[in-house]
Formats: structure tokens, C-alpha cells, sequence
């Protein structure tokens, strides 16, 4: 089974996807936590240019960067995970790149699940968990920390990102769900939860 958690930077995902891990372990359950870009050791090499080189890049080779660190994460850690039975989370998957890029950078929505859909073999995820955190909470987030290349980009910026996931979650309403990111860390993981226990039966 393969669940992915998306948001905007700063929305709470990773605790989130932390706390849905120790839930299914808790009940006995086999589970990797991982992240994009990130997950092996070529793929965080390529995330610490996205996020930690300052210069500006061109957007198209933003998104090959992006799909190069997923590729290497889908083929040699997801996948095998999967294979193995295992309950696969990922923090981020081809979304982002459909939000962030398609979106945000306004390369279009389709052009981009079109690039993805080529070397991720149409494999989904079954459940996709929006975090959806109003715009101010995620300012003020952001401004208490030392921000990377991408969360420099500013807040309209991530406003259009925001768009680019209620789009998604339009088109695909039976595999993503918004949770609202106002309420406590504790609310949420009740409700992420319930959605789970809903949508998918152990
Ligand atoms: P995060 O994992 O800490 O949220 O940081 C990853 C950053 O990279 C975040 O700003 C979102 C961005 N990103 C994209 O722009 N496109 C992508 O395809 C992915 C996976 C992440």
C-alpha cells in the first residue's frame, strides 16, 4: 500500500506522515517513511542542490532535477518496498512536481502529470493526504526559520501551489483528501486516521 502526504512548505506534513507511521506500526504493520527528493543516497544529493544552491535555474531544469531524484526513489526504494508487502509513506510524490512546477512555476498542470506518467508506470498512490494550511500560518512558519531556495520563492508563489493541489484534488477526489491544516497536530492525526480507516481496510 502506498500513501503520500503533500502541502506546502511549512503545512506540517512530515510530522503528519510521522505520526500515521507510528500508528501502523503500532498495530503491527510493516512500514518505510521516506521523502522527495530524497530517499537514497543520488536522490539526496540532488535535493541539496534543489534546495540548498542559491542561484536561480531555469524551470525545466528544475522539474528534470526533481523527476531525476524520483525516478532513482521510485525504482530502487518504492517499488521494492511495495513488492515486499511493505506500507510505503512517502513525504511528497509526483503531486508536488504537478503543484510546484505545473503550478507554480506555470509550466502546466498536464504537461507535467505527462512527464511523470512516463517513468512511474501509472502506478499511484492509493491515498493522498492534502495538508492544507491557511496561507498566513505558513508565512509566519516560514519567517521563524532560515529558508531554502524553494520556500524563498514567497508567498504568492505558494499561493499558486495551493491552486495547482485544489486542481488535483478536482480531478482525483477519490484518492486525495484535504485536511485542514488550522487545527491541532493532534486533530489532524485523528482525522488522517479516520479518513485512512475509511478509505482502505487493513
Ligand atoms: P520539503 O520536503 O522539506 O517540503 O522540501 C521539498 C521542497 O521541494 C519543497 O519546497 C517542495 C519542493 N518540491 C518541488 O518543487 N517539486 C517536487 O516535485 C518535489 C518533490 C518537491
Amino acid at each position: 500500500m502506498f500513501i503520500t502526504f503533500e502541502g506546502v512548505d511549512g503545512s506540517g506534513k512530515t510530522t503528519q506522515a510521522q505520526l500515521l507511521k507510528e500508528f501502523l506500526e503500532n498495530k503491527g504493520h510493516s512500514v518505510l517513511l521516506t521523502r522527495e527528493p530524497g530517499g537514497t543516497k543520488f536522490a539526496e544529493a540532488i535535493r541539496n542542490l534543489l534546495l540548498h544552491i542559491h542561484d536561480p535555474i531555469n524551470p525545466m531544469t528544475e522539474v528534470y532535477l526533481y523527476c531525476a531524484a524520483r525516478n532513482e526513489h521510485y525504482h530502487k526504494i518504492i517499488l521494492p518496498a511495495l513488492k515486499e508487502g511493505k506500507i510505503v509513506i512517502s513525504d511528497r510524490f509526483y503531486d508536488s512536481t504537478i503543484a510546484y512546477q505545473g503550478a507554480g512555476r506555470k509550466l502546466g498542470i498536464d504537461k507535467m502529470i505527462e512527464m511523470n506518467q512516463e517513468f512511474i508506470l501509472n502506478s499511484k498512490p492509493e491515498i493522498t493526504f492534502f495538508l492544507d494550511t491557511p496561507l498566513s500560518i505558513i508565512e509566519e512558519r516560514l519567517n521563524r526559520k532560515k529558508m531554502d531556495r524553494m520556500e524563498k520563492a514567497g508567498i504568492h508563489f505558494l499561493a499558486d501551489v495551493r491552486e495547482g493541489y485544489l486542481e488535483i484534488m478536482r480531478r482525483e477526489p477519490k484518492r486525495v483528501f484535504s485536511i485542514n491544516g488550522r487545527l491541532t497536530e493532534t486533530d489532524i492525526n485523528r482525522l488522517i486516521i479516520e479518513k485512512f480507516l475509511e478509505q482502505i481496510s487493513l
